[in-house]
């Protein structure tokens, strides 16, 4: 079986993971000291996010030149170590690809904006102001305002769907197509295993250029995105189209045993998320990103939603596509301050027990909370453009790893580029690893039981009874039948169960392999999630 359809994969975030060279920013070889720990943990691939040359106006996902590391990164050498070192332990790496724009200061850009006729002007998507003047129509930008900006010299308005600095290319254009497919073959080339596709529903948009219908329903705790009902911006048909030409370069670098991946940003209801693996004569994403824990599940945390957003899901999956699962990412709030400590434990158990391929956020596997922004510390383009939605704010997210109780948490010995969190004295990677309970100790836990059982790793998956806030789901490979009960209330209950404990979230190491008889009754302790091995 392909690798991707049970990898369990650790998103990093360069700037935050490692600081090898005191100035305050993590970098590539800051990764390659910590390959030992992601290895010991357990988990099977990294994910990097950008580390490409970038103004930084949007914190690397405006690149300026995408086949480049980023000298505050370290140089292409680097690079090539790391992905020799994490192959050496069995890791494999992808990394973002930012196809849908790129920075204002990439020289395609740069190129384009130099006139009308400029053979790289239709590489980006330019209108005339509307008739009235103003912009060309309603489109909005993710960050605030509007998707257009005005280029005086031309007098036309040129789109992002993120900052003006983040302009977008024009996927309609076959040359672009072909140019980031090239970036591709660039990278596959140096060896990589794969690509988080960055934005991938929002490609192309469509080509008649009309308004978007107004969300009646908007009211002002909403981003300004959501003013628009977005049928014109997302989700276009012609986007599959760009996505089988990417996967076709992907199946062209795969050999058995080598399979090259990608997993696409996508944030859509099942029904429109589901067909981004594309057929099986046109496949697309290898996994597109399912976020439906953190969207529908975190913020109304209780076994009922939870079951919900996992069966649907599970209902809809098409025969032979690999689920996958995710509970954090640079651009959402930390779980464990959405959720708490104790049902933390409990998302985590989820995670790694259901079927197909979790997704792990840097700094989760400690609990890592939001950090604490001081008002002049907030850096994140997207909250300072809107100041009066918290849930816009992303730099709590994406505070340093905190590694031990050494000034600066171990991440760097000097200033930080964002302050490391003040908790960071007793969570951190070295107390955890020595605390038996501790969550860290769950996670490997729970990541050592997924390799060692097939049927938690490619087994099948069958929802059981959803009674008295417990979840309760089965999991089978041939002969081997693990079962899980998650109970999310606050009272102790007894449930059905046989066999043999091989986790508790509570990490009660006299419970682990307790073994267990009969139908007398089980306690599951409160907040307490149980891995149960039949037999
Ligand atoms: C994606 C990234 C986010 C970035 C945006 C624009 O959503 O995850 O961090 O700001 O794209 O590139």
């Amino acid at each position: 079986m392909e690798w991707w359809r049970s990898a369990a994969i650790y998103q990093i975030y360069p700037r935050s993971f490692q600081d090898s060279n005191g100035d305050g920013t993590g970098d590539i070889e800051g990764i390659i000291a910590r390959l030992d720990y992601l290895q010991e943990l357990g988990i099977d691939c990294i994910w990097l996010s950008p580390f490409y040359p970038s103004p930084n106006k949007d914190f690397g996902y405006d690149i300026s030149n995408y086949c480049e590391v980023d000298p505050l990164f370290g140089a292409m050498a680097d690079f090539d170590r790391l992905v020799a070192e994490a192959h050496q332990r069995s890791l494999k790496v992808i990394v973002d690809l930012v196809p849908n724009h790129t920075s204002d200061q990439h020289e395609w850009f740069l190129e384009a904006k130099k006139s009308k006729s400029n053979e790289k002007r239709d590489w980006y998507v330019w209108r005339d102001a509307a008739s009235g003047g103003g912009v060309p129509n309603n489109w909005p930008s993710y960050f605030g305002g509007p998707a257009w900006t005005l280029d005086p010299p031309s007098g036309q308005y040129y789109l992002h769907q993120f900052l003006p600095e983040q302009p977008d290319l024009n996927f309609r254009n076959g040359q672009v197509v072909e140019a980031m497919l090239d970036v591709m073959r660039f990278w596959l080339k140096r060896g990589i295993d794969g690509f988080r596709v960055d934005v991938i529903w929002l490609l192309v948009e469509a080509a008649d250029f009309a308004d978007e219908p107004i969300n009646e329903h908007w009211h002002k705790n909403l981003i300004e995105r959501a003013r628009t009902i977005h049928t014109k911006i997302e989700d276009q048909p012609e986007t599959h189209e760009v996505i089988q030409k990417m996967r076709q370069v992907l199946d062209q670098f795969s050999s058995p045993g080598k399979e090259r991946m990608m997993i696409g940003e996508i944030y859509l209801p099942y029904d429109q998320l589901i067909t981004y693996y594309g057929s099986k004569e046109q496949p697309e994403c290898h996994l597109p990103f399912n976020f439906h824990l953190i969207t529908d599940a975190l913020d109304n945390w209780n076994a009922e939603t939870v079951r919900k957003v996992v069966d649907e899901y599970m209902a809809i999956l098409p025969a032979g596509e690999s689920a996958n699962w995710v509970l954090g990412n640079h651009d959402q709030f930390r779980f464990a301050s959405r959720i708490g400590n104790a049902q933390s434990r409990i998302a985590t158990m989820l995670l790694f027990t259901l079927p197909g391929s979790p997704t792990w956020y840097y700094g989760d596997e400690i609990g890592m909370v939001n950090g604490d922004i001081p008002l002049d510390r907030i850096i994140d383009p997207r909250g300072l453009r809107q100041p009066d939605v918290i849930s816009e704010q992303r730099d709590p997210e994406r505070t340093p790893m905190q590694w031990d109780g050494t000034a600066y948490g171990g991440f760097s010995t000097s200033d930080t580029w964002l302050p490391v969190n003040a908790d960071y004295l007793e969570r951190n990677v070295q107390a955890q690893e020595e605390q038996k309970d501790s969550m860290l100790n769950l996670v490997k836990h729970l990541l050592r039981l997924r390799k060692q059982h097939q049927a938690l790793s490619t087994g099948t998956y069958a929802s059981q009874s959803c009674e008295a806030g417990i979840f309760a789901y089965t999991r089978q490979f041939g002969d081997e039948k693990i079962s899980v009960h998650l109970n999310f209330g606050s009272e102790s209950r007894k449930i059905d169960g046989t066999g043999k404990i091989l986790a508790s979230t509570t990490m009660n190491t006299g419970r682990n392999d307790e073994k267990i008889g009969g139908t007398s009754g089980l306690t599951l302790k409160r907040f307490e999630g149980l891995v149960l091995l039949d037999s």
